[in-house]
């Protein structure tokens, strides 16, 4: 086990943080697996680090391997600060979301470029430990852009096609919205719900770790579709097609600047 200040400076290009259905980096060579401790507790499970189409990439499950960690359970600190430990350059959140704007069906891709963060209770910020100076980022663009514009860019460039922008609403979880919290949110001008957006955009934003989300539709969120009740083998089966495109796009990212 390695403490998160005896890692060496791995020089990571991208750091992926994948969500519910995304477990391993299909196609990531000379792996080796990183188990560390942070001073906010351990990550929710081994960092993997590799090769992937030229650039040095890291990937940590978000849920754990096994799906082990709730949304409102997640250690983001650990997980963010682990990544940052180990040189990520920067991060990519891959999660898992309704779709509340009629054109974000089930099994599209997004790179949202806003949050309205409706989470509680969950430790969002790295100066609430006791003798850390206090911080105030700025936040009006949650998302970096040099980022978002890469993954829209490597989208096009395999053929996928992907939304770019929409308005990323981050609930607590676990369970699934009411209708009325879905049409408040609407009202709010959320284009999707999730439930692991938020504190993970803002903890890497405190580290100077750019980010940025690539959202899969998994279902239309509470009220917005036909169906009476959102089924979780129909979530399953839509995330497993959105998914399958997630390695494609990585492959196409550039080499960082
Ligand atoms: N709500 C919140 N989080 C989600 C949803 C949803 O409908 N689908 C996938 N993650």
């Amino acid at each position: 086990m390695k403490a998160a200040s005896d890692m060496h400076n791995q020089d990571i290009d991208y750091a992926v943080i994948g969500g519910t259905g995304l477990y391993r980096l299909e196609g990531l060579e000379n792996i080796r697996r990183v188990a560390m401790d942070t001073p906010y507790g351990m990550p929710s499970g081994a960092v993997v680090c590799g090769d992937f189409k030229g650039c040095r990439f890291a990937f940590l499950a978000r849920h754990g391997e096994n799906h082990e960690w709730a949304p409102h359970r997640v250690n983001y600190r650990a997980n963010v600060h682990a990544l940052h430990a180990l040189g990520a350059r920067q991060v990519i959140g891959v999660n898992a979301v309704g779709g509340i704007r009629s054109d974000m069906a089930p099994r599209i891709l997004a790179v949202p470029d806003q949050i309205i963060d409706y989470t509680h209770g969950r430790a969002s910020s790295f100066c609430d430990v006791e003798g850390a100076q206090v911080q105030h980022v700025d936040f009006t663009e949650p998302y970096d852009a040099a980022l978002r514009k890469d993954l829209l860019e490597a989208a096009s460039a395999v053929g996928v096609s992907v939304i770019d922008g929409g308005c990323y609403g981050a609930t607590q979880g676990p369970r699934l919205e009411t209708r009325a919290e879905i049409e408040r949110m609407r009202r709010d001008g959320c284009d999707l719900v999730g439930m692991t957006g938020m504190p993970e955009a803002v903890l890497a934003r405190e580290l100077e770790m750019p980010y940025a989300c690539l959202a899969l539709v998994a279902n239309w969120a509470a009220g917005c579709g036909e169906a009476e009740v959102i089924s979780i083998e129909q979530i399953l089966e839509h995330l497993e097609a959105a998914t399958a495109q997630v390695p494609n796009i990585l492959s196409a990212l550039p080499f960082p600047r």
